[in-house]
This record gives C-alpha cells, sequence and structure tokens, in this order.
C-alpha cells in the first residue's frame, strides 16, 4: 500500500526508514521530508504542506495512499484526524495520530493536568491560573519553594515552560505571561507546579485507545552545552534503552501512568488512535526508591528519541499501525531488540539562536555501521547536501551495550563535517556515571 508520512525532521528520517522497511509498504511519501527521506528506498518526498488538509486531502485520494502516518504535534492540534474522520472519500484513509480531542493531552496543559487528576495517576501538584487571576497566581507562587515551575497552557514551540530559582523572577514571568502576552494566547492561562527533583526520562506508547504496547525507554538531552547547560533546543541526542527503567521501575510506569491513561482516554469517549509520549520524572523516595510522575504528555513520538526507539522495533510498524486502525492491537506482539542505541545530534554553530544555513555537508557516505538520520537538510541543485536547519543531522549507534553504542557513533560522528558544526561531546555520560 502506498502511505504518507507528515513531517520533516529527525523523528520523521527515523520512522521513515522503519516503513519503508515493511513489506506492506509500496511507496512511503514524505510531506515534506528532507534530503535523508529523500535518499531512502521506496520514499519519495511530496512538497505538501501538512498543515493544508485539503491539499493533503488531494494528495492522498491523488496517490491512493491507504495509511497516514503524523510525526509532530501541530496537524493533530489542528485536528488533521478528524478532518481524514469527516471527510466520506477519506475515511477508510488509516489515519495514525490522535483527533483534536486527544491531542489536548500535548496541546493543553491544563486539560493534561485536569486528566491526571481525573484518574489518579501521579504529577506535580499544581494549579492553574487566567490573567483575571494574576493576583492569586501571585499569592500561589509565595506559598511555594523555589524553583519555581510555570507553563504556559498552550503550545509555545516548545519554550513555554520557565523552571526559575527566584521568587522575584517568578513572579515577574508570571505576570509575563498572563498579562504581558508573553507566549500570545498558549499563556493565555497558566499552570503553576511543584518542581519535582529527579531523573528525566521518556517513555513511548503506542495505542489503539484501548489496548497498547509500551515502546523501548528514552532519555534526551535538550540543552545545548555540555553538562546540561546553556538554552534549551530541540534535543541534541539521546539514548535507548534507560538502564534505571527496570523491570520493577517500568511495572510501575505501566500500572499507575499507562494503563490509566489510556483507560482514561477511553472513559471519557476520546478516540486515541497513536503515540503517547510520556515524559517522566523519576523521584527517588526516602529509601531511594524510584517512583515515576508525569512531567508532560506529548501525542506524538520525541525527536531525538525516535531517532534510537525506532532503530529498535523490530516488528513490522505497518503491521502494527494496521491492528491500531483495526482496534486489535492485542494480537501482534512488539517485538524490540536488546540492544542499546546512541544518538548524537550535530547542529548549525550558533543553535538554538541565530545560525547560517546552506553549508555543505561533507563525509555522510564515509560512516559505518551507524544510521545517519537528516533533520535539517536539504539537496543542492547539484545534488550536493547542503544544511537547512539548526538541527541539521543524527548519527545513531546501535552496539550489544551503551558505552559502545556511543563510543561508535561519536568515532563515526567524526568523518561528518561543514563549516561551523557543533555538537555535545557528553551524551549519555550522566547515565554511565549512575552505573559506576
Ligand atoms: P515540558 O515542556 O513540560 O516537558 O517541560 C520542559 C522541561 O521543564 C522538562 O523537560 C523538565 O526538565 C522541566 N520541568 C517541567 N516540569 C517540571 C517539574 N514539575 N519539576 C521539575 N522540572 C520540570
Ligand atoms: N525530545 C522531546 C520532544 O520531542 O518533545
Amino acid at each position: 500500500m502506498n502511505i504518507l508520512l507528515l513531517g520533516s525532521g529527525g523523528r520523521e528520517h527515523a520512522m521513515a526508514c522503519k516503513i519503508a522497511q515493511s513489506p506492506q509498504c509500496s511507496t512511503l511519501f514524505v510531506a515534506p521530508g528532507n534530503a535523508g527521506t529523500a535518499r531512502e528506498a521506496r520514499c519519495r518526498n511530496a512538497a505538501v504542506d501538512p498543515m493544508d488538509f485539503e491539499a493533503l486531502r488531494r494528495f492522498v485520494l491523488e496517490h491512493e495512499v491507504r495509511m497516514v502516518v503524523v510525526g509532530p504535534e501541530a496537524p493533530l492540534v489542528a485536528g488533521v484526524t478528524d478532518f481524514f474522520a469527516q471527510h466520506a472519500d477519506l475515511r477508510n484513509v488509516m489515519v495514525i495520530g490522535p483527533g483534536r480531542a486527544g491531542a489536548q493531552l500535548e496541546g493543553s496543559k491544563v486539560f493534561a493536568k485536569r486528566f491526571m487528576q481525573r484518574h489518579g495517576i501521579p504529577t506535580a501538584a499544581y494549579r492553574s491560573f487566567t490573567a483575571a487571576q494574576v493576583e492569586e497566581g501571585v499569592a500561589f507562587l509565595r506559598e511555594l519553594k523555589a524553583p519555581y515551575v510555570l507553563k504556559a497552557d498552550g503550545l509555545a514551540g516548545g519554550k513555554g515552560v520557565l523552571v526559575v530559582d527566584s521568587l522575584e523572577e517568578a513572579e515577574r514571568e508570571l505576570r509575563a505571561m498572563l498579562v504581558g502576552g508573553r507566549f500570545g494566547q498558549a499563556s493565555a492561562c497558566v499552570v503553576v507546579e511543584e518542581f519535582l527533583k529527579g531523573v528525566e526520562l521518556s517513555v513511548f506508547v503506542l495505542t489503539d485507545g484501548k489496548h497498547y504496547k509500551i515502546l523501548p525507554t528514552a532519555k534526551d538531552y535538550k540543552r545545548v552545552g555540555e553538562g546540561d547547560t546553556g538554552l534549551n533546543t530541540g534535543g541534541m541526542g539521546s539514548v535507548s534503552p534507560v538502564h534505571f527503567a527496570d523491570r520493577g521501575f517500568m511495572q510501575k510506569v505501566e500500572e499507575r501512568i499507562v494503563a490509566p491513561t489510556v483507560r482514561g482516554l477511553h472513559a471519557e469517549g476520546i478516540k486515541y488512535k497513536g503515540f503517547i509520549f510520556v515524559g517522566l520524572m523519576a523521584v527517588p523516595d526516602a529509601e531511594g526508591v524510584l517512583n515515576p510522575y508525569v512531567i508532560e504528555y506529548n501525542a506524538r513520538m520525541g525527536d531525538p528519541e525516535t531517532e534510537c526507539v525506532f532503530p529498535r522495533i523490530e516488528s513490522d510498524v505497518v503491521e502494527l499501525f494496521e491492528h491500531v486502525w483495526r482496534g486489535s492491537l492485542q494480537q501482534v506482539p512488539l517485538v524490540i531488540s536488546p540492544r542499546a542505541a546512541a544518538c548524537v545530534m550535530m547542529v548549525s554553530y550558533g543553535y538554538p539562536g541565530h545560525y547560517e544555513t546552506g553549508k555543505a555537508i561533507e563525509g555522510v557516505e564515509l560512516v559505518k555501521d551507524c544510521k545517519v538520520f537528516h533533520a535539517g537538510t536539504k539537496e543542492g541543485e547539484d545534488g550536493s547536501l547542503l544544511t537547512a536547519g539548526g538541527r541539521v543531522l543524527c548519527v545513531t549507534a546501535m552496539a550489544d551495550a551503551m558505552p559502545m553504542a556511543l563510543l561508535n557513533a561519536y568515532q563515526e560522528l567524526e568523518k561528518v563535517s561543514w563549516e561551523g558544526c557543533y555538537f555535545r561531546h557528553d551524551i549519555g555520560q550522566d547515565l554511565l556515571k549512575m552505573l559506576i
């Protein structure tokens, strides 16, 4: 069958590789894709904007697309899945990604917090405030201890969460968000929540709305600088699995978080066919036993976690997606490679601030035993590879154990270069230190 994947990042390149491997896939169109997806066997980039639903409709009908897989959150929150369900000529197209109601788990922090409260899912204590309640919000901040966590309710391009140390700054930021229009409409409502101290990790779930499969755990590295310093980015690297998420911990994740989340969606009549990304904090109790708390939900896979998680999936993902669509996910096994995966993101100098694009990328063809996933790349007129974004490409290595996967990724990425390329040297090192 022909399949359409929406998105253009490293996440989509990693998903594209797995989807195109399926014997069921004839052509995989990626809209709009990047130079990496264009070069994969059985893949073709399609110049369609994932937010232009009428254009998607024309494309799907013209190319006899039977399945649409949604990579990023924006089309989900804007209702691409509902759009397909509402049009008789698209109704039989299998769309992997929740409708607008389910995507609220990501699209509204207030919705997500209330949902967790309703279903007894462990998360930080919180209150939410609108502009009219700004003084109440300030009074609430004064009751809390530093650091202070402020979250814009809506999507704010990954920048809507602030963790600040001083009360004055927290008050100033709360006012800026609520009445100063700091994040526009996204911060018309703000969640103020308790700071959770622990180690973060990402857990991914594929669900048909009733049954679910838990995908491999991963950890991403969001800050631009070594030792988790500097500005937040879209992600500078990731590793999978996360060693401390052992069987006992994952049992708690499943019992306390995954099962009640899927049950809760079903009980509330929210049809959810797609991925749930649960951002977790593993918080040690007085005895040092780790307990999982939800930091956030996303209605999609993570980037760059997918670049480590998807290569570890051995099952046919198209078959899994078909069962997601039919509501029979319990009928197929999810087979995961026991090997470790590590990915290091190579970015443009200056990212996440100002950076230049259009630089010639050298050496990708020299990389061995690793996969180079493209994010911000494009093909020049002569077929050369050029940078086209902040996060440019990532190198994923797999090995029997994490230290070797990291070593291989770092060794091989030395072969790739362009003017002003930058990467973190310490991806995964915090986890390796925990093991010593
Ligand atoms: P989010 O966009 O909700 O994932 O938040 C961005 C980042 O802020 C998270 O990855 C955490 O590092 C941090 N964060 C969010 N909420 C909390 C919290 N309640 N306690 C501690 N850190 C938090
Ligand atoms: N890696 C975090 C995200 O995709 O939101």
